[in-house]
């Protein structure tokens, strides 16, 4: 090689590999390049996913869910209870805007004492195991980059007062990232930039994990999946459990209303019929502005990452292909001289699935609404919006100590 980033690899393998013959490729290196599949460098060059027509959908809106919330909970709890719900902790992300270089539930939200993000959201389920008397099976997703280090903070901590026996992590897998060019970059000597390849493996990435079994043996039959950057999360909640069961979806989404027309987060939508999310930069002003008689945007719900989905609808569609997105960000690389180079600002493509394209191979999903001030606190940046900030303000706001 006659730099560690590899230049104009963005056709084909072939060509790629012919370019390194007579050299000597570290083993690692070769085993990343015998694994990759550069189909999806094409994505670079123009080929953006289509989008189908949208419309509305209605949520069940916090009135509705009060009046009806005895009944959800009984509902909700009896299945937490007969472990028909299992949680699902989506912690691979590489959590680079908020700059923290280990796994980001690792980071200390609390000012006066330690609350790492993790132990906020054991504590969190915890108030809904107790109250159910019964334990919830956390499934843990890390990456490559971070697994060891989240296994070993949950030891070392006990598992916050969680049951071990009721907890298994598993490891989504990996994609190499490529500059703005297509040029895959190197992160060292032997191995390729790899990057976390999105949220929206998951569920495929828990079967090659072998916890199909583990659903199966368990006898669960939801999943509620959760971000791990909601500090104010609220999981395996009954009324949201209940709530869905009764209405006989598949799947059903945590949103919340929308602070104004053009907030920047993706509205739970129809699209071709079929449940979906619509980012806030696809809306047209006159979709995003669009009021119903009552005067409420059309639009108006936005999701938070908490969905709630049936494992027999899972299980349909494990064998269908998510689309790929491409996310720009900050990727560290080695340069031509073996420097290793920390960029400030984004540098690189990276690959994903998302877990909003799996909401759209539902039939149907129960958008229900929860209360922003209590339910949706994201740490994404280190400061301003959806920060540590303003993440510590809204858990002092609901009581809890930090
Ligand atoms: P984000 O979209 O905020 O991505 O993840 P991120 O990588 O954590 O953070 P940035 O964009 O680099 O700052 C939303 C949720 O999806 C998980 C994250 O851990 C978070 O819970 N996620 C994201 C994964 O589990 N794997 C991924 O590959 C990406």
């Amino acid at each position: 090689m006659n730099s560690y980033v590899i230049n104009k690899i963005h056709s084909t393998n072939q060509k790629y590999l012919s370019a390194l013959v007579g050299q000597k490729i570290p083993a690692r290196l070769e085993a990343q390049l015998e694994q990759m599949d550069w189909s999806y460098l094409d994505m670079i060059h123009g080929k953006e996913q289509k989008r189908g027509t949208f419309a509305p959908l209605g949520a069940m809106e916090l009135p509705e869910i009060e009046s009806k919330k005895e009944t959800f909970k009984a509902v909700g709890l009896e299945a937490v209870k007969n472990c028909k719900v299992g949680a699902i902790l989506l912690a691979g992300g590489q959590g680079t805007r908020l700059g923290f270089d280990k796994a980001k539930g690792m980071y200390n939200i609390g000012v006066n004492k330690k609350l790492y993000i993790f132990e906020q959201l054991v504590y969190n389920l915890q108030k809904v195991t107790d109250e159910a008397g019964a334990f919830v099976p956390l499934y843990i997703m890390t990456s490559e980059k971070n697994d060891a280090q989240t296994r070993a903070f949950f030891a070392e901590h006990d598992y916050f007062g969680y049951n071990k026996d009721f907890v298994k992590f598993f490891v989504q897998e990996m994609v190499p990232a490529v500059d703005f060019d297509g040029n895959v970059l190197m992160e060292s000597k032997d191995s390729l930039a790899m990057s976390p390849n999105g949220n929206g493996g998951w569920f495929s990435s828990m079967l090659k994990a072998g916890l199909g079994e583990d659903l199966k043996a368990k006898g669960i039959e939801w999943l509620n999946v959760f971000a791990v950057d909601n500090v104010l999360q609220q999981i395996a909640d009954p009324v949201f459990v209940g709530a869905t069961m009764l209405s006989g979806c598949v799947s059903g989404a945590k949103v919340v209303r929308k602070c104004g027309p053009y907030e920047r987060v993706g509205a739970l939508c129809l699209e071709d019929g079929k449940p979906s999310i619509i980012e806030y930069y696809e809306l047209t002003p006159e979709m995003a502005e669009a009021t119903n008689e009552a005067g409420s945007l059309l639009y108006g719900f936005g999701v938070i990452l908490n969905y709630l989905f049936s494992v027999d609808k899972l299980l349909e569609i494990a064998e269908k292909q998510l689309p790929l997105h491409i996310v720009e960000k900050k990727v560290p690389y080695v340069d031509e001289n073996g420097n290793l180079i920390k960029p400030d600002t984004p540098n690189a493509y990276k690959f994903e699935t998302l877990i909003l394209d799996m909401v759209y191979m539902m039939d149907n999903c129960l958008s229900f609404e929860v209360e922003r001030e209590k339910e949706f606190a994201p740490v994404k940046n280190a400061a301003g919006v959806d920060s540590v900030e303003s993440a510590r303000a809204l858990l002092l706001k609901n009581g809890i100590e930090i």
